[in-house]
């Protein structure tokens, strides 16, 4: 009978501890931005991520409108998409996004992620966004307060808090972020949802632990990824090294 008890705990533990190994390989997910790698060379970033730990491919759209960049559109990520089987999330910092949620589906997106700061009817883009099939992120400046997604977050598949402004790869983790994490953590838990927090810009091998310490699920990582020689084993140590 004791020796039954015994079996059967050690079995509920062993099957405890494989769950806590599947969660800790699976978070935080990390998407690579492609942004700062060789534009003169896309498939070998994507052979790159294909062959890493990443979960998805982050892909930063510009217009040169609503951000002072521009960086490309449509047949790059119609060529990505080619290129792999994992997700694409196509982060839009564009004006009028609603004119293009159909066209991004077409060239591939799995997920769209659309600014607050873009749209004048945020409801009407989360559901035109889902209505193809693709899930929905919305991301905030981080200019923009977390009360301002109270309204809609339930609607949404997950929330892209950018740590620097839009625009660039390679700029500095703004320190004020780690807050505005907690503070969006708690909204999510209080109203009891299943909504991703991903976070956007700057993060790199000294901050991404206390990034995922403060409630992030997804971390986007370019500059830190592909200025090092190895984007293979950066991404391992970004995503396992929590
Ligand atoms: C910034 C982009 C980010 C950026 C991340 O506007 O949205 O995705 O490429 O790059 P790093 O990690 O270099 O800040
Ligand atoms: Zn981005």
């Amino acid at each position: 009978m004791q020796f039954n008890s015994i079996k059967k705990n050690g079995l509920k533990g062993n099957i405890v501890l494989f769950n806590f190994t599947i969660l800790k390989m699976m978070y935080p997910q990390l998407y690579p931005s492609i942004l700062s790698s060789d534009f003169s060379n896309l498939q070998l970033t994507c052979e790159y991520i294909n062959n890493s730990l990443a979960d998805a491919f982050h892909l930063d759209v510009m217009d040169g409108v609503f951000v002072p960049n521009i960086s490309f559109g449509f047949p790059v990520v119609k060529a990505i998409k080619k290129h792999t089987k994992k997700p694409l999330d196509v982060h839009l910092m564009i004006v009028r996004p609603d004119n293009y949620i159909q066209k991004f589906k077409a060239a591939g997106a799995d997920t769209l992620t659309v600014h607050l700061e873009a749209t004048n009817n945020i409801k009407q883009t989360i559901l035109s966004i889902k209505e193809t099939g693709m899930k929905c992120c919305i991301a905030i400046k981080p200019a923009t307060e977390v009360a301002l997604l109270e309204d809609f977050i339930a609607l949404v598949d997950s929330i892209c808090v950018m740590s620097v402004d839009p625009g660039f790869g390679g700029q500095k983790f703004i320190e004020s972020t780690y807050t505005k994490i907690e503070n969006l953590k708690n909204v999510i838990l209080t109203k009891k949802l299943k909504v991703l927090i991903k976070v956007d810009g700057g993060i790199n091998l000294n901050n991404h632990k206390k990034v995922v310490n403060a409630g992030a699920d997804i971390l986007v990582v370019g500059s830190a990824i592909f200025d090092s020689n190895n984007p293979v084993e950066q991404i391992k140590i970004l995503k396992s090294d929590n």
